[in-house]
C-alpha cells in the first residue's frame, strides 16, 4: 500500500509499505521525523503518535480502548484524528493513505 506522511505544508514524505507491516515500523523505515517508537509497538510509549487525515478516519477506524488511554499521554496534543501508528496495519484498504504528524 501506498502511504503518505506530511510533515508539513510544503514536505512530506511518500512510500510503498508491504503489507502487514505497522505503520509505526514503516515511518521508522522511511526515517520519518518525530516517529520514535520507543517502545517497539507494544502500545506503551505513545511516540508513534500520527493524525489520520479526515478523509481515511472511517477506513483506519477507531483506537482500542489501552490505544485510547495511551493517547492521553502522548506528548503532542490529542485531537479527534490521533491514532499511534503501530496500532495501524498495511493493508489494501488503505492504499493511499495520509496522515498527518503531530
Ligand atoms: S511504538 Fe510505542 S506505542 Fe506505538
Amino acid at each position: 500500500m501506498k502511504i503518505t506522511w506530511k510533515i508539513s505544508e510544503s514536505d512530506e514524505i511518500a512510500a510503498d509499505v508491504e503489507n502487514g507491516t505497522n505503520l509505526m515500523e514503516a515511518a521508522i523505515l522511511n526515517q520519518v521525523p518525530n516517529i520514535v517508537g520507543e517502545c517497539g509497538g507494544n502500545l506503551s510509549c505513545a511516540t508513534c503518535h500520527i493524525y489520520i487525515t479526515e478523509e481515511w478516519r472511517e477506513a483506519v477506524g477507531e483506537p482500542s480502548p489501552f490505544e485510547d488511554d495511551m493517547l492521553d499521554i502522548a506528548e503532542d496534543e490529542r485531537l479527534e484524528s490521533s491514532r499511534l501508528s503501530c496500532q495501524i496495519i498495511a493493508s489494501d484498504e488503505l492504499d493511499g493513505l495520509v496522515v498527518n504528524l503531530p
